[in-house]
């Protein structure tokens, strides 16, 4: 696989296109239209500036990989995609309309992926021209520094499909976490719960955020405290992935915490607005309560 898609210049979608095209390959990268791509790209720009400036990669390395990234306006060029990697908000009816419109220009080898992070494969793939040749591949932000990608066969995926996805996966260096078609995986399905706990520990003041973030940093040895962990990846998509999980099992242990609802209502979904558990108006993070 050597030409690659990735529609949604999100976070996600940004930090796939940035790997992919740091392994050599070529992407091209859509969003709603090609100002939005385009936007997508500036920010790879200036992610990868970044790493010159620290002496982590050459300018050289930079610009090749910078001229790899295509923004397009729409799906018409990715005829040629072998390789169509969905990575827009995690809303079903915006995903399974994108598997339409990009299905019509699915190549007749290619295969079709999405990086839902909770969403039924097996559903989704009725959307795409070619159940067998549509899956799951899930990658964990910020993507050019985690080691991790779920592959997430459908009932319906060939195994073809799921040897050739595999393969690309690690040649972006990453590892593969072979997951079945379950409501959040595997990784999801065990970070969710904690960081929905880690609200209802805030809700019920048991503690407040610095302390329950600390606890779990150096009570647990994890990078980032939950409450930081849902702030860094936005609010917003915490709650779509703890409904998905609580609507698809019907299990009462996976009800959205009310205050994580509250924050979402409140439009404070974390760092990509400026405020969620912390303000980030400042030089450092402020805990909100
Ligand atoms: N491209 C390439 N490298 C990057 C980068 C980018 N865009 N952004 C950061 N890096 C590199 C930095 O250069 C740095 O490299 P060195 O260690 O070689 O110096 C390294 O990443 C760490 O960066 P920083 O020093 O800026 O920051 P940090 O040490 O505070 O680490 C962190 C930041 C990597 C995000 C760390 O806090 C962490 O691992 N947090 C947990 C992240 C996590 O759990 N992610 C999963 C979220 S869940 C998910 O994604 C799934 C889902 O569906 C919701």
């Amino acid at each position: 696989m050597r030409n690659i898609a990735v529609i949604g210049a999100g976070q996600m979608g940004t930090g796939i296109a940035q790997t992919v095209a740091g392994e050599g390959m070529h992407v091209m990268l859509a969003d709603i239209d090609l100002a939005h791509a385009e936007a997508g790209k500036a920010r790879i720009d200036a992610a990868v500036t970044k790493l010159v400036g620290r002496g982590k990669i050459e300018a050289a390395t930079a610009k090749a990989l910078l001229a790899r990234i295509t923004p397009v306006a729409d799906y018409a060029p990715m005829e040629s995609a072998d390789l169509i990697i969905e990575a827009a908000t995690e809303k079903e009816p915006i995903k399974q309309s994108i598997f339409e419109n990009a299905g019509k220009v699915l190549g007749p080898d290619a295969v079709m992926a999405s990086n839902t992070s909770s969403i039924p494969i097996t559903r989704m793939a009725n959307h795409s021209p070619d159940p067998s040749r549509f899956i799951g591949l899930h990658f964990f932000n910020p993507v050019p520094v985690m080691g991790l990608i779920e592959v997430i066969p459908g009932l319906a995926t060939a195994q073809a499909t799921t040897d050739r996805v595999t393969a690309f996966a690690e040649g972006l260096g990453k590892q593969v976490v072979l997951s079945q078609d379950e409501p959040g995986f595997v990784v999801n399905r065990i970070l969710l719960p904690m960081i929905n706990e880690a609200v209802f520990v805030l809700g019920q003041s048991t503690a407040g955020i610095e302390d329950i973030d600390k606890g779990c940093r150096l009570g647990l040895n994890h990078p980032m405290g939950p409450l930081q962990l849902a702030d860094f990846v936005g609010l917003d998509t915490c709650l779509d992935i703890i409904k998905v999980l609580y609507k698809t099992t019907r299990d009462s242990k996976y009800r959205p915490a009310p205050l994580l609802v509250k924050y979402v209502e409140a439009g404070w979904l974390g760092r990509k607005t400026g405020r969620g558990f912390y303000d980030y108006s400042g030089d450092a993070p402020v805990p909100t309560r």
